[in-house]
């Protein structure tokens, strides 16, 4: 379903009418292409306090953004604040005195990204002002505008840890990933180890190129996405889907190169299924297959329960743990799952639904600890807000209507925004990002 008045805000008329009502003002998003891979314009390196990262400047130069002026005149596309020292009031206002006059002069679908350390137990000054970030950033995300997004990066060590962190958050990949806090911690070599042994991160381009992907609900919608979006940087994808979609599971497939699986995740042996399937292990999961069946708790038979509960919560747990138990995931591995907003925020209407995803959250935080000490293995999730597909496009018009304009960006997202980050997290160079649910919702309203 298109989205008309994204469109109609795109042309003059559409423009001057809607800014005299006071009506939101979607900016049409950068998004990645071949043909437009980067942010066009320079990035900004910025320092608030005293840095404690040392090696910020060559990761940043190896994003291939030139280094702009931080003058407001050079117009960058991406502003990089370093405020991992800030300790106290004192430094925290040198994030006002760097930001405040550059602000206004990041190029429209630019990047504000502040880097800050991890909270410091022993020092609450260092903990208050640390945490602050998080108010600032999401407060700054909700007035940029202009297609602009906000992140926070907090660095639990060298920057090279957070090399693809950055690299995604610094270009079009990220365009509707915005208001988040993303923690990047320092554990080292397996970040970027093959299951070979090989260095992983060689190849920005292809970072998945050798390896083997199974995308859960990838017949359609947004696993389709992952999976084209998996196959573009190089693995081998395994679409997964009901037996009723397998023809549209080959047809994708086949259009990627891929294999198709035609497999209820429900079922009680799917772990075992899948791991026959792929004698040889595979690298990236993706927990994508999921089902809505809306009604009011006072209305909903325990049958919409268990359903949605089944196939969003309980399968994944299972998957997980069987293929786990087998060895299935080859060490440096990478499980993404997929939650939802409904989860972290709630939704009248879906306490089936809120309650399987904030359950996927809780799954991914207790996990990935373990599944990194046991196997080598991150655990991630996406939750997506508003996604311009099949699933949303059913949703009445109004609901619809403020679906999309509830958030800063003030439009829904495509499910590319979704694979996008899943790309991002899957990638063996992302093995410092362990345990984390990233929002890919243009910091929707709704919830924290
Ligand atoms: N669309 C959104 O705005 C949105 C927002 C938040 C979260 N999500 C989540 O993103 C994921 C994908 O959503 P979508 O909008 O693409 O949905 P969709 O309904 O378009 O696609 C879901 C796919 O999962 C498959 N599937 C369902 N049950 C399955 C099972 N038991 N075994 C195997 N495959 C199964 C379906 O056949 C379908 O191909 C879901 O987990 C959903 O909850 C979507």
């Amino acid at each position: 379903m298109a989205d008309r008045y994204l469109s109609f805000t795109a042309t003059a008329p559409g423009r001057f009418l809607t800014r005299r009502l006071g009506l939101p003002q979607p900016a049409a998003l950068s998004r990645f292409s071949p043909e437009r891979p980067s942010l066009t314009g320079g990035l900004a390196h910025l320092t608030a306090g005293k840095t404690i990262v040392g090696d910020l400047a060559a990761v940043l130069s190896r994003t291939g953004l030139p280094l702009a002026a931080a003058d407001p005149a050079a117009d960058p596309a991406a502003v990089v604040l370093d405020a991992t020292g800030v300790r106290d009031v004192d430094s925290l206002a040198e994030v006002h005195a760097a930001l405040h006059p550059v602000v206004r002069s990041v190029a429209a679908s630019g990047r504000v990204v502040v880097l800050g350390a991890p909270l410091d137990p022993e020092d609450h000054h260092q903990a208050a002002v640390q945490q602050a970030l998080e108010g600032f950033v999401r407060s700054l995300g909700k007035e940029i505008g202009r297609g602009r997004t906000v992140n926070l990066v907090r660095l639990g060590g060298d920057a090279a840890a957070a090399e693809s962190t950055l690299r995604f958050l610094l270009s079009p990949k990220s365009a509707y990933v915005s208001g988040q806090v993303i923690a990047v911690t320092s554990e080292g070599p397996e970040r970027s180890e093959r299951s070979d042994g090989s260095e992983g991160s060689d190849d920005w381009s292809r970072p998945l190129a050798g390896r083997t992907a199974l995308v859960t609900g990838a017949a359609r919608g947004i696993g389709e996405a992952v999976a084209e979006t998996l196959a573009r940087d190089g693995a081998h994808v395994v679409v997964l889907d009901v037996p009723q979609a397998e023809e549209d599971a080959r047809r994708v497939a086949a259009r990627l190169g891929g294999t198709a699986l035609a497999l209820d995740i429900t079922a009680a042996d799917a772990g075992e299924r899948i791991a026959a399937e792929l004698p040889d292990g595979l690298d990236v999961l993706v927990h994508n297959a999921g089902i809505t069946r809306d009604r009011r708790l006072v209305n909903m038979p325990a049958e919409r329960w268990s359903s949605v509960l089944d196939v969003n919560l309980a399968s994944v747990l299972r998957t997980t743990d069987a293929l786990l138990a087998k060895g299935a995931l080859r060490p440096g591995g990478r499980i993404v799952a997929t939650a939802s907003i409904a989860g972290l925020a709630g939704n009248a209407g879906q306490t089936n639904y809120g309650a399987s995803k904030a359950g996927v959250a809780g799954l991914v935080r207790a996990l990935a600890p373990r599944a990194l000490a046991g196997h080598g293995v991150t655990v991630n999730a996406v939750a997506p807000g508003f996604i311009e597909t099949k699933m949303t496009a059913a949703v009445p018009l109004f609901i619809r209507e403020a679906g999309r304009r509830m958030n800063s960006l003030a439009q829904g997202g495509l499910p590319v925004d979704v694979a996008e980050t899943t790309a991002w997290l899957a990638q063996p160079a992302s093995g410092a990002v362990n345990g984390q649910v990233v929002r890919v919702c243009g910091q929707s309203l709704l919830g924290a």
